[in-house]
């Protein structure tokens, strides 16, 4: 079934006589060249802001293919109060524990059973500042739950466990949860929010929300309950070129009410249940229209077979994006003064070095160890990009190289120089340069914060 992966169908190899010429070129706008040259020597490399890792999809589905065979040896099901259900949360308990997480199993009776909610925390960051994913871990009676919602399950913790192998440092506190008889009427969720003590709560910062996030015939809908996460979000897909839109498959149909309710932000995704995908959203997204967005919805055929891969990749990756970009920045809105040039410079293919000024005023003495460049350029192949930043005396301080074989998108990106050695007032240039035919793009925006 065709679906849409956001990537162009330009993509070719590149030849290690371009990947030479760029690390001539990379010497050459860098400064880094000839010994004699005259003016100042080349500040160190600028170290990146961590960004979100790539989540590898074949981990997600291999997290799908153990709940499928725990549901096929238990009865065929994962729900609430059923063998399946708790051999789930063992699964995902184990994973979780093994990689470092603090976790906790919180018991509820629901419906005459023992239902469990698994929350586990990632040691470290503000307390006071938590950022919460969550997906319920339960399927219905009928079928095995995979799409509905192994998928949210899987995908949130494989982001749990690359935190953890990233040995991620997140400014705010992180925190996950799977949970129990969302199917009963959210129960689970609801029980941990009307047990959360309101000093608790409050330190709640947003709770992102992720139930069916594989349908077969997919679509990308945003939750529209908080601007500020709904943007997250949608950065992300826009980065990727993949259109959205706003869920609206029956508002508060999952564990995101129960917080919302309670006053607290939050966000989330969903690919669709059983709505009906129409002619304009197949022509955006792909797949079928007049086919629900996933046909085995709440049915026995929920299997591992019932899933998107493409669209599980996609929401993973987003959902790791938000994780990391809600969490690393600072506690406070910046106090950092920042000076932006938003218009767009066109950088010629193959050509010479193009610039971005923008002129700092106001800021007394020299630049911080800590500036942050933030970079946005839009372009086709990045790994034709040399990047740097040069101060005021004509200083360069390098951002990044040219690596002609890394054919992703776009430079969207924050980093952190050590510019001391320079005044802060002045003109400041971003430097970009395209080492490599054919592919091309424009500096869309960029910003300097002190
Ligand atoms: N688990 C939800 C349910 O069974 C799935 C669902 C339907 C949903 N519509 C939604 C989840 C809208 C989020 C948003 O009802
Ligand atoms: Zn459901």
């Amino acid at each position: 079934m065709p679906h849409r992966t956001g990537q162009p169908l330009h993509r070719r190899c590149r030849g290690l006589a371009l990947l030479t010429a760029g690390a001539a070129a990379t010497a050459a706008l860098l400064g880094t060249a000839p010994a004699s040259a005259a003016g100042p020597a080349p500040a160190p490399a600028a170290t990146p802001t961590l960004a979100a890792p790539d989540i590898p999809v074949a981990n997600v589905k291999a997290h799908l293919s153990q709940l499928q065979s725990i549901a096929s040896s238990n009865g065929g099901n994962r729900a609430h109060g059923r063998a399946g259900y708790r051999a789930s949360l063992d699964y995902v308990k184990g994973k979780l524990d093994a990689a470092g997480f603090t976790t906790t199993v919180q018991q509820f009776t629901a419906g005459g059973a023992t239902g469990y909610n698994l929350v586990a925390d990632w040691p470290g960051g503000d307390a006071g500042h938590v950022i919460f994913s969550g997906s319920h871990l339960d399927s219905v009676g009928a079928g095995p739950g995979i799409n509905d919602n192994g998928s949210g399950s899987a995908a949130i913790l494989e982001v749990a466990l690359a935190v953890a192998r990233e040995g991620y440092k997140p400014d705010k506190h992180l925190r996950f949860a799977w949970w129990g008889a969302e199917e009963l009427g959210m129960l689970g969720s609801r029980h941990y929010v009307s047990t959360l003590p309101s000093a608790e709560r409050s330190k709640i910062e947003s709770y992102l929300n992720f139930d069916m996030v594989g349908s077969p015939n997919p679509g990308y809908f945003v939750y529209d309950d908080d601007a500020r996460l709904e943007k997250v979000f949608k950065d992300f897909y826009a980065s990727k070129n993949i259109p959205t839109e706003i869920e609206t498959e029956g508002d508060g149909r999952s564990d995101h009410a129960p917080f919302k309710n309670a006053g607290i932000r939050v966000g989330g995704l969903f690919s669709g249940a059983d709505y009906i995908k129409t002619a304009a959203q197949a022509q955006k997204w792909g797949g079928t229209s007049g086919r629900a967005f996933d046909a085995c919805y709440h049915r026995s055929c929920d299997t591992s077979a019932n899933i998107n891969e493409a669209a599980l990749n996609n929401n993973s990756d987003a959902i790791a994006s938000a994780v990391w970009s809600l969490s690393g920045g600072s506690t406070n809105p910046p106090d950092g003064k920042s000076f932006e040039n938003a218009d767009n410079v066109q950088i010629p293919d193959a050509g010479p070095a193009v610039e971005s000024p923008v002129t700092v005023t106001g800021i007394p003495g020299n630049a911080p160890t800590a500036l942050k460049v933030a970079v946005d350029i839009k372009h086709t192949w990045r790994g034709d990009l040399t990047i740097a930043l040069v101060g005021p005396s004509g200083r360069t301080f390098g951002l990044k190289s040219a690596s002609g074989n890394d054919s992703a998108d776009n430079v969207i990106d924050t980093f952190t120089v050590d510019a001391s050695s320079e005044t802060a007032n002045g003109t400041w240039k971003l430097r970009v340069q395209d080492t490599g035919a054919q592919d091309t793009g424009y500096i869309d925006s960029w910003k300097l914060t002190f």
